[in-house]
């Protein structure tokens, strides 16, 4: 079987989680994120690139993963989300197929991994995605409504996102500009022409974001979230 690449988007500040911690590193029910996010890639991969902050270092990551089972390659991510996922697929070596998944989404599953890897068959890349619950309505000033989007058309995307390793290349060469200007990487292969495919997964692989988000986590692992307001 030709060789397939993890790439763990864990290079971000967590600004808005607010922890002293980098994000990827804060723990739930006693685990680092990034390990629970690596969980779901470690089973599908013939190598996992975890993409850290620079300031921080690979040391922390690499006793957070120690023992993960697949060779681990560490290295330093850029400002933006699209500029470390270059870096980390830079470090990825000769894959036929990359998994990108952000370190912030502890309950992504192996077989939704596996389910965007398959989907690659008739795809360029493979997107794990929810449709949206919520209407959602677009404002210039953020005070009054100009429109509501058509909620049956629209799907909230999350990760794993699967990339045939050409496309991935293709996508990531882009300008600089537009590069860093993308929220996920499958927007770039869109740009660039590929078909993307989405994969319908669970709400419950959601992202942490803010420190709500952490305490439901941590409600949905059993544990209380550490330090938590009670
Ligand atoms: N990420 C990254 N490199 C960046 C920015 C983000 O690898 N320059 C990663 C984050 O580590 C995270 C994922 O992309 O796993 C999703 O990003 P987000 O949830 O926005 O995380 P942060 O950027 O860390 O959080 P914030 O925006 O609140 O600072
Ligand atoms: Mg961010």
């Amino acid at each position: 079987m030709a060789a397939i690449a993890g790439v763990i988007a864990a290079a971000g500040r967590g600004e808005r989680l607010g922890s002293e911690l980098p994000k990827a590193l804060v723990e739930l029910a006693g685990r680092p994120l990034v390990s629970w996010a690596a969980a779901a890639l470690v089973p599908v991969c013939d190598v996992l690139v975890v993409v850290v902050p620079p300031e921080v270092g690979a040391e922390p990551f690499r006793a957070a993963l120690a023992g993960s089972g697949v060779p681990l390659r560490l290295v330093a991510g850029g400002e933006e989300r699209a500029l470390s996922v270059r870096a980390g697929f830079a470090a990825a070596g000769d894959a036929e197929a990359v998994v990108v998944h952000d370190a912030a989404r502890p309950f992504a599953t192996p077989l939704l991994a596996r389910a965007c890897l398959d989907a690659l068959a008739d795809a360029d890349a493979a997107i794990a995605a929810t449709p949206l619950v919520d209407t959602v309505k677009e404002s210039s000033d953020g005070r009054y409504v100009e429109r509501t989007l058509d909620r049956s058309r629209l799907w909230a995307v999350q990760t794993p996102q699967a990339f045939r390793a050409d496309a991935l290349r293709a996508a990531l060469a882009l300008p600089d500009a537009v590069v860093r200007a993308a929220t996920d990487e499958a927007a770039l292969v869109e740009r660039c022409g590929g078909r993307v495919r989405l994969v319908p997964a669970s709400p419950r692989n959601f992202k942490i974001t803010v420190r709500d988000d952490l305490e439901l986590a941590a409600a949905l692992a059993g544990v209380a979230a550490s330090g938590s307001r009670e």
